[in-house]
C-alpha cells in the first residue's frame, strides 16, 4: 500500500522521498523541542482565522481542542513523532488534521516559512527571560561572597603580575558589573525577537484580510506601552534570523565572561595562590593521582566557551550567501541556537552553585596583599603629594624599589636614612604610606577599590538585585 504523503508533497510529487533523503533533511529530531511555542502560535493564528470569518466557532474550538490535546500527550511524552514528516509543524499539523477534520484549515494563509520564525522568536523570548534570571543568580553569588569576605584583600593583578591592593569584593563586582552589560544587551536583543511575522506568508503576506495585530497581541508582541510589535516587510521577516544572531552573539561575550571569571577561579583554587577553596561537590578527583582536586565546573565553563562562540560564527556564515528570501539553509540555524542557549544557561547557574560552595582562605589573601611592593604607586604619589612631579617620583620609587631588592628587604624595611639616599624629599611620615589599612581608606573615587566606595558598591548592587 502506497504511503500518504506528508502534507508538503500531496498534489505536487508522485513520489516519495527516499529514507536517506528524509534522514538528511528532516529537522524533528532537534525541532520538536519548539512544539509548545508552535501550539500557541496555531491557537492565535486560528482564532483570528475565526474572527475574521474563515473558521466557524465550531471549527476554531474544535481545533483549539486537538492541539491542546496534542499538547498534553507531547508533554507526557506519549506523542509519535514521525520523522517522514519532517518537522514539528508538519507533526503537530498532519495530528490535528488526522483527528479534527477542520484541521485541514488550520494553515490557511500561514507559511512554515514564517510559522518557523515565529516559533523561534516565542521560544527564544522565554530563553532569554530564563538566562536573565541565571544571570542575576550568578550576580547574588558575587555580591554574596564579596559581602561575607568583605575586608578580605588581595592584590589586583595586571599582565597576571602583583599590581595594587584590591577588596576582594572589588574583584568579584567587577564580574557583577560585566554580566550586567550581557543582561543589558540580553534585553535589547529581546526587543529585537519580540515582533510578530505571522502574515507574511511564504515570502509575500496573504490574498486574505488576516488580523495581524490581534495575532501580535494574543501572542504578546507588545511594546512597554502594549502597542503591537509587527514585521514590516514580509520578505525580510521569512528570511530574517538576525534576532538569533544577536543572541547568540550576545552568549559568545557572557560566556567569554564566564570564561574569565572561571580563569581567575581555576587560579585562586590552584595551590600556588590558594585564595580559594571549592567545595568537594563543585570539584573531581583524578583517576589516577589520590591528592588532586580539580576545579571542573570552572574549566568546563572555560571549555565550553568555545562552542558558544562557534555558534555564532556558525550562524553569520549560515546567512552570508543567502539569496532572499527563504532558504532550506536556515533549519541549519537551530541546533546552533539551541545549543547556545543550553550551554549559556547551564554555564551560568552552575558558576552560581560553584561560587555559592567557595570558601576563601583569609590567611593566603592577607599574605599576598601585604607585599609592600604593591604599595609603591602609593610611595609616588606621597612625593607628589611633597610637590614633586609624578615622572620624577615614579622614577625614585624605581629606584627605591631596586635598592630594596639589593638589599634584599621588603619596600617597607628600608629605613630612612636608606631611603633619603636615593632622594631627601622622604620624611619620617613615609612610614604611614605603607598602612595597609589607610592606603585602602584613600581610594574613595567612584569605582576605585576604597574602603567606603566597596561598603556603597556592594550595598548598591545588593539593591539592584534585591527580587
Ligand atoms: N523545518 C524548516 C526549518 O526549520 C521549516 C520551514 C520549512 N519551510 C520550507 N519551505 N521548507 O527551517
Amino acid at each position: 500500500m502506497k504511503k500518504k504523503s506528508p502534507p508538503s508533497r500531496s498534489g505536487r510529487f508522485t513520489r516519495e522521498v527516499n529514507a536517506d533523503v528524509a534522514q538528511f533533511t528532516e529537522s524533528i529530531s532537534f525541532d520538536r523541542r519548539l512544539w509548545r511555542h508552535d501550539i500557541l502560535g496555531s491557537m492565535a493564528h486560528v482564532t483570528m482565522l475565526q474572527k475574521i470569518g474563515v473558521l466557524t466557532k465550531k471549527e476554531c474550538t474544535a481545533i483549539v481542542k486537538g492541539l491542546d490535546a496534542i499538547g498534553k500527550e507531547i508533554k507526557a511524552g506519549k506523542f509519535k513523532w514521525k520523522a517522514e514528516l519532517e518537522d514539528v509543524h508538519m507533526n503537530i499539523e498532519a495530528e490535528l488534521t488526522r483527528r479534527v477534520p477542520a484541521g485541514a484549515k488550520l494553515h490557511t494563509a500561514r507559511s512554515r516559512n514564517e510559522q518557523v520564525s515565529l516559533d523561534v522568536r516565542l521560544w527564544l523570548r522565554d530563553e532569554i527571560v530564563l538566562l536573565l534570571g541565571e544571570i542575576a543568580g550568578l550576580q547574588r553569588a558575587l555580591v554574596s561572597l564579596g559581602e561575607k569576605n568583605a575586608d578580605v584583600l588581595i592584590p589586583g593583578y595586571t599582565h597576571l603580575q602583583r599590581a595594587q591592593p584590591v577588596y576582594l569584593a572589588h574583584h568579584l563586582l567587577a564580574y557583577v558589573e560585566m554580566l550586567e552589560r550581557d543582561c543589558e544587551r540580553l534585553w535589547d536583543c529581546h526587543s529585537r525577537v519580540n515582533v510578530c511575522p505571522l502574515g507574511s506568508g511564504a515570502i509575500a503576506g496573504s490574498t486574505l484580510p488576516l488580523d495581524r495585530v490581534l495575532v501580535a497581541k494574543l501572542l504578546g508582541f507588545v511594546d512597554v506601552n502594549g502597542k503591537p510589535r509587527l514585521t514590516q516587510n514580509s520578505m525580510d521577516a521569512v528570511s530574517d534570523r538576525d534576532f538569533a544572531v544577536e543572541f547568540c552573539a550576545a552568549a559568545a561575550l557572557l560566556a567569554v565572561h564566564l570564561s574569565r571569571l572561571a580563569e581567575d577561579v581555576i587560579l585562586w583554587a590552584s595551590t600556588e595562590f590558594n585564595f580559594i577553596k571549592l567545595a568537594d561537590a563543585y570539584t573531581t578527583g583524578s583517576s589516577l593521582m589520590p591528592q588532586k582536586k580539580n576545579p571542573d565546573i570552572a574549566e568546563l565553563a572555560r571549555g565550553k566557551t568555545g562552542r558558544v562562540i562557534g555558534n555564532l560564527v556558525a550562524l553569520l556564515t549560515l546567512l552570508k550567501g543567502l539569496p532572499m528570501t527563504y532558504n532550506r539553509d536556515l533549519q541549519e540555524d537551530k541546533e546552533r541556537l539551541f545549543d547556545t542557549a543550553d550551554t549559556a544557561r547551564a554555564t551560568t547557574r552552575l558558576m552560581a552553585a560553584m561560587l555559592q560552595n567557595t570558601q576563601i582562605n583569609p590567611g593566603a589573601c592577607a599574605v599576598a596583599a601585604n607585599d609592600p611592593a604593591l604599595l609603591a604607586t602609593d610611595l609616588a604619589d606621597y612625593l607628589v603629594r611633597k610637590g614633586m612631579p609624578f615622572r620624577q617620583a615614579h622614577h625614585i620609587v624605581g629606584k627605591v624599589v631596586a635598592l630594596a631588592e639589593k638589599t634584599g628587604k621588603p619596600l617597607n624595611r628600608l629605613t630612612l636614612a636608606e631611603l633619603q639616599s636615593v632622594n631627601k624629599t622622604f620624611g619620617r611620615d613615609v612610614r604611614g604610606v605603607f598602612d595597609l589599612k589607610r592606603a585602602m581608606a584613600k581610594r574613595n573615587l567612584t569605582g576605585a577599590p576604597g574602603t567606603k566606595e566597596i561598603a556603597k558598591q556592594l550595598m548598591r548592587w545588593r539593591k539592584l538585585l534585591q527580587a
